[in-house]
């Protein structure tokens, strides 16, 4: 089901699938903070051409815990690419050292031309504002774990929705597990992309949007929030015009459902206010620490097998 495969979009997989990987998940769980040796003598490269904090971390930490190793690099300026090496040549030299490849990079298509051109596994850990499907693994692994599904819940997804891509990733998802009810909360700006709203047409996932949280919130058992992704916008002015236009703070939520759930994929700018972060609707720490036992199901069905 998962041995040797890429990981691209996360629509490349179905709903057993992922049912299949949350299991798994919530076995890792009792390894996340020990060791099980599944993946001994196996090599990770983690190929990061873009910032990352937790998608780095998690990677290495769930294939340590595993018993692999990896080989990491973030400081492109510290590798052959500040000597003027194409993606190509790189990914080559690392599929011949690795076993799977992690890859993030700035430019849409990154992650599946690596995969063209490797024949280990590739993960994509973020193709500029395309797709971050272990984070959509990850989210809703959250919500699955904690409410114990997502069939019949209302999801809203607060944000820029225009050129997050774990946001475009959350909400593609959305088609795979069908919840009751998908809201679309952004600045007109920051809309969703026209192909994602074709594709939730197509898929029939009932979605509305709006700028107007306080209207919706409400309704919702799950607030996905995400920060505007400052460094994706073409023009500045275009980002000053939209900076500070939303804030989740605990003055809103007295508006919210009693079990809510507000998830972020962090890092977090100021589109949560810190006061929130010790209400009981702020999952997203606990989402980010599932990030390890989810990426090491992930790499224990890809290089493992069972
Ligand atoms: C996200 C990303 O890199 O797209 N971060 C992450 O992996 N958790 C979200 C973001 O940067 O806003």
């Amino acid at each position: 089901m998962f041995k040797g495969r890429d990981v691209i979009s996360i629509l490349d997989f179905t709903k057993e699938d992922l049912i299949t990987l949350f299991k798994e998940a919530r076995e890792m769980e009792k390894y996340a903070k020990s060791r099980i040796n599944i993946l001994q003598g196996k090599v990770l490269a983690l190929a990061f051409f873009e910032p990352s904090t937790r998608t780095m971390f998690s990677f290495q930490t769930a294939m340590l815990r595993l018993g692999g190793s990896v080989l990491v690099f973030s400081e492109v300026e510290k590798t052959s690419i500040a000597k003027g090496e194409n993606l190509g040549d790189t990914i080559r030299m690392l599929d011949s050292y690795a076993n799977a490849i992690v890859i993030r990079h700035r430019i849409e298509g990154a992650a599946s031309y690596a995969a063209e051109i490797a024949e280990s596994p590739v993960i994509n850990a973020g193709d500029g504002t395309h797709h971050h499907p272990t984070q959509a693994m990850i989210d809703y692994y959250t919500i699955w774990r904690e409410k114990g599904g997502i069939e019949g819940l209302t999801l809203g997804v607060l944000g820029d929705l225009k050129y997050g891509r774990a946001a475009s990733s959350f909400i593609l998802a959305s088609t795979i597990f069908k919840p009751k009810k998908l809201y679309l909360i952004s600045p007109q700006e920051l809309r969703v992309k026209p192909e994602i709203r074709e594709f939730l047409e197509e898929h029939n996932v009932k979605y509305v949007e709006t700028q107007n949280l306080k209207e919706v919130l409400g309704g919702l058992d799950v607030l996905y929030v995400t920060r505007i992704q400052r460094e994706r916008f073409p023009d500045l002015a275009e980002y000053e015009k939209v900076k500070g236009s939303y804030r989740v703070t605990s003055n809103i939520l007295k508006y919210a459902k009693e079990d809510l759930m507000i998830l972020h994929p962090l890092p977090r700018v100021e589109e949560i206010s810190f006061d929130v972060d010790v209400t009981r609707y702020a999952y997203y720490f606990k989402q980010a620490s599932y990030g390890v036992p989810v990426r090491m199901a992930l790499l224990k069905l890809i290089l493992s097998g069972d």
